[in-house]
């Protein structure tokens, strides 16, 4: 019964479904139940939904590309804090252009080069209509990879490094998951601000060369987990910079533990991921004889608050800013088709990717 209703909202493309396709250029990765996003996901002609008469603030938009990011698998296997009505479109970013707009739109025109204001509208898709007021203009000579990627991994970065401790020039920052494409933000800001950052990573065969690309985007010191618990290899990275006021972490566990070991007294550590899926513990002399902080961060939590101010588009503003002027540069990042899904999300589940994975749909 389920399936009828997928196909009513999405046309499902079959075995045969290049048949479909070549009638049809509006698809999308939809998914009617939550799950493994391998069994789950399925390419569907989504034209239905797009290839309507607009309304008068409506707009319709072409997707250009949308990355694959942990939070975009963990919500199709329901697993994650935000669960969509289904059936349901993949993705959570990405960057589009305007096709076409109601009779009413001032905000945008056709041509602008926009990203989407809210969570969970699915952007795993070539197409897509959507209110004028969830869409920001953004400036079109920002690459369209990095632009696909503005919305999230940035701006947890710079909210993080803003928003829970005063951090002055020469302030130290530890993180782990440096590598990730928060981590790779958090480095290039925390350089453009004149603040140390001792980046924790995993022990991998090309360690050398993933901690030459660190250290070249600006990273102070780039360690191993293993190297975190090594005394001599501490006492050397803090003869030259204080210890850290502030520590971001997505791994938890043990290695969350060993980075609050590292804490200076009142500092404050803010967890915004959990990748190897292990709790976070907080030894008891951290609360009470060092006084430090403990905080969650959760961008979406964020733009839902900031509705309506202006210090999103400040942000936003200010990262391109740095983007267009090669201070700030996305984490490597592989273009993929749509029809490459599979591939894309198990390399990044697989851990160790190494590579951002966008979807770039094709004009
Ligand atoms: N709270 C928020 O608002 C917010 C916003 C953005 C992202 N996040 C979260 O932040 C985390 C990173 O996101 P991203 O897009 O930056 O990720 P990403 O670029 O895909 O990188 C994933 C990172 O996780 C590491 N990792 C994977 N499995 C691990 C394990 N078992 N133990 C230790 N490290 C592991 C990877 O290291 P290897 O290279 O060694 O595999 C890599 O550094 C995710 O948990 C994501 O959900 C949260």
């Amino acid at each position: 019964m389920f399936a009828k209703q997928l196909f009513a909202k999405f046309n499902y493309i079959g075995l045969n479904g290049k048949r479909l396709l070549s009638l049809s250029t509006n698809y999308g990765l939809v998914y009617e139940e939550y799950g493994d996003p391998i069994q789950v996901l399925k390419k569907c002609d989504i034209s239905s939904k797009t290839s309507r008469p607009l309304k008068a603030h409506e707009v319709k938009v072409s997707y250009l590309a949308s990355p694959v990011n942990p939070a975009d698998i963990n919500t199709i296997q329901g697993v994650y804090a935000v669960k969509p009505q289904l059936p349901a479109v993949g993705g959570n970013e990405g960057v589009a252009r305007v096709v076409g707009i109601g009779s009413d739109v001032k905000a945008v025109k056709e041509g602008d080069r926009v990203i989407p204001s809210s969570s969970s509208t699915g952007t795993w898709r070539t197409h897509a209509i959507l209110p004028e007021k969830d869409l920001i203009i953004i400036d079109p000579d920002i690459d369209v990879l990095t632009a696909a990627q503005l919305t999230v991994n940035p701006c947890t970065a710079y909210r993080m490094l803003k928003d829970f401790i005063p951090l002055t020039k020469g302030d130290t920052v530890i993180q782990n998951g440096a590598n990730s494409a928060v981590g790779v933000y958090a480095i290039q800001l925390a350089k453009e601000w004149q603040i140390n950052t001792i980046n924790v990573i995993r022990q991998r065969p090309d360690f050398a060369e993933l901690k030459h690309k660190l250290v070249s985007l600006g990273a102070t010191h780039v360690i191993t987990e293993e190297e975190l618990r090594q005394k001599d290899v501490m006492d050397s990275v803090f003869k030259n910079i204080p210890k850290p006021r502030l520590a971001l972490n997505c791994v938890g566990g043990k290695n969350a533990t060993d980075c609050m070991r590292h804490l200076d007294s009142n500092g404050a550590m803010v967890t915004y991921g959990g990748m190897s899926k292990q709790p976070v513990i907080i030894p008891t002399g951290a609360l009470i004889f060092k006084d430090q902080k403990f905080f969650g961060y959760w961008m979406t939590r964020w733009y839902r608050d900031n509705t309506g101010n202006n210090e999103r588009a400040l942000m936003l503003k200010y990262l391109c800013s740095l983007i267009k002027t090669g201070k700030l540069e996305s984490p490597k990042s592989v273009a993929i088709g749509l029809d490459e899904y599979k591939d894309a999300i198990n390399k990044t589940m697989a851990g160790f990717a190494g590579v951002k994975y966008v979807f770039v749909m094709k004009p």
